[in-house]
């Protein structure tokens, strides 16, 4: 399984890259947001510093929603670095865009996904990635890992090339059983990354090894 980091924050960014476990970065107009970019330069100029950060894939979204602008919009991304992705929105026009990129060999991230038959048609035309949204669908008191199960079986099935890459993750377990269900990818906020080393016998083990080594050498 390949590791994202789901933010626009760089701080966050390093500190997963110093990891070196980090495989590439997501975000949305949300997460930019959050992070204070706002301007089409200075979203531009962000996404160039990521991309000069991190070697891995870089998932830019566009804002379009008509199929003309998303493609201008997207070859405009794409055109910034050689690892920005195009995410695009799964909605008709977003699949006929992502069917012109695919033509164009430019990778492209179907977001918003949340259906079986939505993932269907993001493959079909195409993209490199889908983003299941986990978290979004547990939500609605649904089950976001079956979502991902489902995903899986079909992909391998049908012999499908686009990667899921389970998305919306909002704990560490969540990480654990995308990664059982199937998901090729998890992007993933910071904390719930750091939350995978948490094990509170690690830390007594850990306290009483060195506790040990001092008695013994003192
Ligand atoms: C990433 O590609 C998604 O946009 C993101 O994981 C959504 O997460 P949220 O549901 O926590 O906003």
């Amino acid at each position: 399984m390949r590791f994202f980091i789901d933010t626009a924050d760089l701080d966050q960014i390093e500190e997963a890259k110093d990891l070196g476990i980090l495989d590439g970065v997501t975000t949305n107009p949300s997460l930019m947001a959050k992070s204070g970019i706002t301007g089409a330069k200075n979203i531009e100029d962000h996404y160039k510093r990521i991309c000069e950060l991190v070697e891995g894939d870089v998932s830019a979204e566009v804002i379009a929603t008509d199929v003309k602008g998303i493609i201008s919009e997207g070859e405009y991304l794409a055109g910034l670095a050689p690892n920005i992705v195009v995410k695009v929105p799964m909605i008709k026009d977003g699949i006929k865009a992502i069917s012109y990129f695919s033509e164009k060999g430019i990778k492209t991230n179907c977001t918003l996904v949340f259906s079986p038959g939505q993932a269907i048609l993001a493959a079909k035309a195409g993209a490199t990635y889908i983003s299941p949204f986990i978290g979004r669908v547990d939500d609605i008191n649904w089950d976001g890992i079956a979502l991902i199960q489902d995903l899986a079986e079909i992909y391998a099935v049908q012999m499908f090339e686009t990667e899921i890459l389970a998305a919306s993750i909002r704990n560490a377990k969540h990480i654990v059983d995308a990664a059982r269900a199937g998901a090729d990818i998890a992007t993933c906020p910071l904390h719930t990354i750091l939350g995978l080393f948490k094990h509170p016998l690690t830390d007594i083990g850990l306290e009483k090894f060195l506790a040990d080594h001092a008695k013994a050498n003192s």
